[in-house]
């Protein structure tokens, strides 16, 4: 069953969302904590942690192996579900290799936006690798693709490591994520409240309440 993420890093958020009973973790980057306004890296995840037993990355932000190294080393402390996001570069590959080699070596590979970026952080031990679908799309190509693909080479080689479709922007991304078998949906609060409506059901709901009104008032 694919997981639903959500992917803020806004307490009030992930508070209203938990209460939803189907949230199964979430994803935070460097955006979405200026977004939350706050730059306590840890004093917001131990907070989120608080509200969700799943897995909550928080991503580091050095750009050099020995850099994210350290960072990881901190931040995988923190909590038993806290993830660190590594970005897929050279030097975070590098770092994947080192850090998965840890009893709690979680890592949520991020930034991914090709296929062989993605078997290459499957090679280096990731748990989670978190495919930009939207950004993708942004420049031209098709994100969706990218996670086919993804999830026929790891169906290929049995890796254990999730497909994470990521960069979400709209309903049809969702649908689309649910068709192609991946393993997590991280979505933004406004798409998951999409994903959860419709206007039909809304308008379902006033004409039965009407009638009832009708029928129960005589
Ligand atoms: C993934 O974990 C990232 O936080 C996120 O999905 C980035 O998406 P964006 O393209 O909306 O910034």
């Amino acid at each position: 069953m694919t997981k639903i993420f959500l992917d803020t890093a806004k307490l009030d958020e992930i508070r209203e969302v938990a209460e939803w009973g189907v949230l199964d973790g979430v994803t935070t980057n460097p955006t979405l904590m200026m977004r939350a306004g706050t730059a306590d890296l840890k004093a917001n995840t131990m907070k989120i942690v608080d509200m969700v037993p799943g897995p909550v990355s928080a991503e580091v932000v050095s750009t050099d192996t020995a850099g994210m190294i350290t960072e990881a080393r901190d931040i995988l402390s923190w909590a038993d579900n806290v993830y660190v996001k590594i970005p897929t570069t050279v030097d975070g590959i590098k770092a994947m290799q080192e850090i998965s080699s840890w009893p709690n070596g979680r890592i949520n590979a991020t930034l991914i936006f090709s296929p062989t970026q993605a078997y290459l952080v499957a090679r280096a031990g990731a748990s989670f690798a978190s495919i930009f679908v939207g950004r993708i799309d942004d420049a031209g190509l098709d994100g969706m693709e990218v996670v086919r693909q993804t999830r026929a080479i790891f169906d290929n080689y049995g890796f254990d490591c999730a497909v994470l479709a990521a960069s979400i922007r709209h309903t049809l991304h969702v649908t689309d994520s649910l068709l192609a078998g991946v393993d997590i949906i991280t979505m933004p609060y406004p798409v998951l409240q999409k994903i959860a409506r419709s206007p039909f059901t809304d308008a379902g709901l006033e004409r039965f309440l009407a009638d009832w009104a009708e029928v129960a008032g005589k």
